[in-house]
């Protein structure tokens, strides 16, 4: 079993706030079509989270074939369990990188949003694709960190805030989102589109949601933001905010491919 992705207990909140995001909302449905999604499949939802995104599919299979909701953290998937109402929808707990399903077993599997905090994202691929059938589909989703651009604040605050950001977070592959589609190359995958979906925030509280890094409910401990930056940082989002000049973008990436 892998670690405890969540030591702090952050995880369900967070999520719960991705998620009622419309932006993240237009990458998902990206993301469904890419699937070829047909009633009665099994499908897999790996490092589902709290399991929203596995109850949307029952739902739009009209609870037809078998959905799996896997998830390293306990926590998660105790929230998942006590949020379904009746699906189909199966809550494990497990490693994606180390799968105990057997070979070829679904005909979809998805992963979003999990590659970036792995230390062997590969080996998460590779996994990903031994259970899925021949012919099935495996959809990545995945954020571009750097891709980060921000209008309406001082480009020098911006400039440092950004520098710290990207020397700072550790344990996270920043790029993952861009990798995607050469990572699916190869494990050896065909049929492998790659599609870039830029989010658009027009002010701060649309964008605190996906970007941690402007929203000032994120604990100071996080360090996201340097201690000596914070008050200025927050004060000219504020500002902007205000104004209404401020603008954000972050690309996310959508990739598929048939095994
Ligand atoms: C940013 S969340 C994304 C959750 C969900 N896919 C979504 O888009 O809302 C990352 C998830 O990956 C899970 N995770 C991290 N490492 C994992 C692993 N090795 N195996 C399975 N899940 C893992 C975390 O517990 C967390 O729920």
């Amino acid at each position: 079993m892998a670690n405890d992705p969540d030591p702090r207990g952050r995880l369900i909140g967070a999520l719960d706030q991705v998620a009622a995001n419309p932006e993240i909302q237009r990458v998902r449905e990206v993301a469904f079509a890419a699937l070829h999604l047909e009633p009665g499949q099994r499908i897999l939802d790996a490092g589902a989270g709290t399991g929203e995104v596995a109850r949307l599919l029952a739902t739009r299979l009209c609870g037809s074939g078998a959905i799996v909701a896997l998830d390293a953290s306990a926590a998660a998937i105790a929230a998942a369990v006590a949020r379904d109402e009746g699906t189909s929808v199966r809550y494990t707990q497990g490693d994606v990188t180390a799968l105990d399903f057997p070979d070829r077993w679904f005909d979809a599997v998805r992963c979003e949003r999990v590659l970036q905090h792995l230390a062997e994202p590969d080996v998460a691929v590779a996994e990903l694709a031994r259970v899925t059938r021949a012919g099935g589909r495996v959809c990545l989703v995945d954020t571009d960190w750097e891709s980060v651009a921000v209008d309406g604040l001082p480009r020098p605050l911006v400039a440092r805030v950004r520098e710290h950001l990207l020397a700072t977070v550790v344990g996270q592959h920043l790029d993952m989102g861009r990798t995607l589609r050469r990572r699916l190359l190869g494990a050896g995958l065909r049929e492998v589109s790659a599609v870039p979906v830029a989010l658009y925030f027009p002010d701060p509280l649309a964008a605190a949601a996906v970007l941690p890094m402007v929203n000032p409910m994120v604990p100071a401990d996080t360090g996201l933001i340097p201690d000596d930056l914070r008050e200025d940082w927050f004060g000219a989002l504020g500002e902007a905010g205000e104004r209404g000049d401020f603008l954000a973008t972050l690309t996310m990436w959508v990739a598929t491919a048939t095994v």
